[in-house]
């Protein structure tokens, strides 16, 4: 892995998609164990940036589940811009289901509170967070959080569908913002 630049910025490799598929597998694995005999759970990944880990974790989940998606950011260039666009997309009646959430990535928190919010009304049977990568050092809400594949250093990362301004989203392995 070499470094690399999109637009102004340079990256430095972090962590290997050996590794992620590792974290992955490992998410799938806990959760399907923790599930009770023949649930069939929903998985909602949040758009764009657990698109790829979705479609990864989906093709490890061992029984049968649902997959769908819905839409939310909350983030533009390497700064959080603290504003919360809503959450669209769930058509679904998901009343009496049990829910996974996929996110790519927990950093400040935001999307987290906002997706609890919006599921505060939907009577699921049970609603459960899984993240890929987590920023413990920056996330300061009191909220469950159910799996976390990997906690990370509070830096950018970008790859396996994290963006930088856009780019980015297509590298198979993490990156990191160079210091
Ligand atoms: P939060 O609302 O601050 O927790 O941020 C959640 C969203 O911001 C994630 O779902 C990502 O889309 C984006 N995000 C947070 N940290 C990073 C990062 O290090 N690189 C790229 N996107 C990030
Ligand atoms: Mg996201």
């Amino acid at each position: 892995m070499n470094s690399i630049q999109l637009h102004d910025k340079h990256f430095v490799p972090f962590i290997s998609k050996e590794k992620i598929d590792q974290y992955v597998e490992f998410l799938a694995e806990q959760i399907a164990n923790d599930m009770e005999a023949n649930e069939v759970p929903i998985f909602i990944g949040i758009l764009n940036g657990s698109f790829i880990f979705a479609a990864d974790f989906v093709r490890k989940y061992p029984n049968s589940c649902h997959i769908t998606f819905v839409k939310m950011a909350s983030y533009e260039g390497t700064n959080t811009s603290g504003k919360i666009k809503h959450l669209v997309g769930i058509n679904e009646d998901l009343e009496g289901k049990t829910v996974v959430i996929l996110e790519d990535i927990i950093d400040t928190g935001n999307t987290l509170a906002e997706i609890y919010e919006v599921f505060r009304d939907k009577n699921v049977k049970t609603l459960k967070i899984a993240t890929l990568f987590f920023k413990p050092d920056i996330f300061r809400k009191e909220l469950p959080i159910d799996y976390i594949g990997k906690s990370i250093e509070d830096k950018f990362i970008v790859g396996y569908g994290l963006d930088y301004d856009g780019l980015g989203r297509n590298l198979p392995d993490i990156y990191k913002l160079k210091e």
